[in-house]
Formats: C-alpha cells, structure tokens, sequence
C-alpha cells in the first residue's frame, strides 16, 4: 500500500491523531498535511494541500476530517483528480470504494466515535474499485470532459 495523506482542520484535529495511532498500529504509513495543532484555522488550507499530494500521486488514498466533513469535502471536491466521500457508516465507505473508486476518504470528526471512526477507515481501505458500469460513471465526472453547451 502507498502512503496514505492525512489531514484535518482543528474540528478535526483529535480523530485526525486517532487515526494515526489506528494506522501506526496497522503498520502503515502516512504522511500528516496538517492541521498540527488544535487551534482554530480554516478547513480549506488543508483540504487543498491535501488534494495536491493525491492528484501529484505523492499519497493515496487521503484521508480528511473537519467537524461535520461538508467543508473539507467541498473543498476536496473542487479539484478534478479528487474524490472525495463523507462516510458516515462502514457501508457508506465500503460503496464509495467499489462504485466511486473514491481517493479520499473524509470523516465526520465531531459525530463519530473512534470505534466507528476505525471501522469505517479500515473498510475503505481494503475494499477495491469493482469497475464494470461503475468506470464509464466515475469517467464522466469531471469538469472538463463536459461537452459544450449547444
Ligand atoms: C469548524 O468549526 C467547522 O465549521 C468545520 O470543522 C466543518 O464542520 C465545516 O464544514
């Protein structure tokens, strides 16, 4: 497995460090795009940072975490080479693999708990992209290969 990307603004900073205990006891590697600190700052400067490391192939999959997840996801999702899915539930995680072929995972720090924080990481990262009808969807997602306006 690659290095995994982590990063989280301060709502997201304590599940952030979970996680990286989660994934040191699993023997994996990663690599933290911040925030390091639980002091306040704003989920975009960390969501972009780690959307460039997974769109340069420099990490992969990423693993995000705000309050809520919408801000980091939104800000994930802006670039072309992201996506990003909010899971909640091992389920939703285990879907957004193997019909999204999503390359970040983003978690909900303030409405999860470890446990389910643990189980939901480790079905995103054991569950493969089930290709079939799912490739020609996740193909058409990006912007630029939007046809014309007539
Ligand atoms: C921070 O207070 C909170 O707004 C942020 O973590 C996130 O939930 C935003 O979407």
């Amino acid at each position: 497995m690659s290095t995994i990307g982590l990063c989280s603004d301060h709502a997201g900073f304590e599940m952030k460090e979970f996680v990286k205990q989660w994934l040191d006891q699993q023997g994996i590697r990663y690599k933290d795009f911040g925030t390091y600190t639980p002091e306040t700052c704003d989920y975009p400067d960390y969501g972009h940072r780690l959307a460039l490391a997974v769109e340069s192939g420099e990490v992969c999959p990423g693993i995000a975490v705000c309050g809520t997840g919408c801000g980091i996801s939104i800000t994930l999702n802006k670039h072309q080479g992201i996506r990003a899915a909010q899971c909640w539930q091992e389920r939703i995680a285990e879907l957004s693999r193997s019909h999204n072929d999503a390359n970040v995972l983003v978690l909900p720090g303030r409405f999860i708990s470890h446990e389910e924080a643990a189980r939901i990481v480790e079905m995103f990262l054991v569950t493969p992209f089930a290709e079939g009808r799912h490739r020609k969807r996740i193909d058409k997602i990006p912007v630029k290969d939007m046809p014309p306006c007539a």
